[in-house]
């Protein structure tokens, strides 16, 4: 039966991994022509500068243009070979030197609190969970620029079962009718914001076995936990 269910799984995986290649492959294509398309609109726009509605529709087109090329380096960050790349590593390095360079952007101090020493060692693929990471400060870094006394930090812990790597912050807060929605693709409550990071951060956390949760009470706290299981990973090697 377990036999059965596992062959079942791992042809899913692999059915999964293939569309993530083509999405991949197809996120790709998609900029070169984007970009002759660019220089062409380009072109026109600074030849007929402000002097007809040629001008004016070229702006509009390279507009929409660079919207969509935000979307397609949005995704593309992500997907750094979208098959995980599984590698041993140690929580507290990981996430220090990852302050190390979200620090210099962040509206506020980070502090970091380790509440089991040593953190168990993990397998990660660090590329993709680096990406989570990073999106997950640059959603608290926009959500404290709005508030009068920014804090956020970051906790490491774990049980038995699993490491979790946790982000608070006391930033504008989640309400509870965008919450049901965050995870999915496009949703977003910002002026400029593409709505994806989530979304993909979800995808790659659960292809390591893990979950991502959140907790919100707004202008109060907003946690955002990453959950990394410890002994699968294991078992596999
Ligand atoms: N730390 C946070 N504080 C407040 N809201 C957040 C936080 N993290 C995520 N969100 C909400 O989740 C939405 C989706 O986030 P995301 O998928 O990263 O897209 P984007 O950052 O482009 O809006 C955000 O627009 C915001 O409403
Ligand atoms: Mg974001």
């Amino acid at each position: 039966m377990k036999d059965r269910y596992s062959k079942k799984k791992s042809a899913h995986l692999e059915q999964h991994a293939r569309t993530e290649r083509m999405v991949a492959a197809l996120a790709h294509e998609i900029k070169n022509p984007l970009n002759s398309m660019k220089g062409a609109s380009q072109y026109l726009h600074d030849k007929y500068n402000g002097q007809n509605e040629i001008s004016e529709f070229t702006g509009i087109i390279i507009d929409e243009i660079n919207r969509l090329e935000r979307y397609l380096n949005e995704f593309l960050s992500f997907s750094s070979g979208m098959s995980l790349k599984l590698g041993k590593v140690r929580l507290e390095n990981f996430i220090t030197a990852i302050l190390m360079i979200v620090k210099h952007s962040f509206p506020s101090d980070i502090r970091a609190t380790i509440k089991k020493t040593p953190m168990p060692e993990v397998y990660i693929d660090q590329e993709q969970m680096r990406q989570v990471l990073v999106n997950f400060f640059s959603n608290s870094g926009d959500a404290l620029r709005m508030v009068k006394n920014p804090k956020a930090e970051v906790i490491l812990d774990a049980d038995k079962k699993n490491a979790y790597i946790t982000l608070r912050d006391n930033g504008t807060g989640i309400n509870a009718k965008d919450i049901k929605h965050i995870f999915e693709p496009f949703f977003t409550t910002k002026d400029t914001g593409l709505g994806i990071g989530l979304a993909i951060s979800n995808t790659i956390v659960k292809k390591h076995g893990g979950r991502i949760t959140v907790k919100s009470v707004p202008h109060v706290s907003t946690e955002f936990t990453i959950s990394v299981p410890l002994e699968k990973r294991r078992n596999k090697r």
